[in-house]
């Protein structure tokens, strides 16, 4: 489990072991576009601000693994994630 800081919106919002990051966002009222779900389809970007992330999409190259995260399938590898949302 990790939690994901909302920085513009002063949310913490927890996501446990078999919830993604979207579904925790969603359940916390935090509604972000999604379309495919698995990754592909570039729908659900948001921006990075830190955290050591485990990109697990499609979507990004490497230059965008820094300031971008598909929150539908990538999670945090160590720590907490900060998001600009
Ligand atoms: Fe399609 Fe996340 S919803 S990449």
């Amino acid at each position: 489990p990790f939690a994901v800081i909302l920085q513009r919106s002063g949310k913490t919002v927890q996501v446990d072991e078999k919830t993604t990051i979207l579904d925790a966002l969603a359940k916390s009222g935090v509604i972000v576009p999604s379309s495919c779900e698995s990754g592909t389809c570039g729908t659900c970007k948001t921006g990075l601000i830190s955290g050591d992330v485990d990109h697990r999409d499609m979507v990004l190259d490497e230059s965008e693994h820094t300031c971008k995260i598909m929150v539908c399938v990538s999670r945090a590898k160590s720590g907490n994630l900060v998001l600009d949302l």
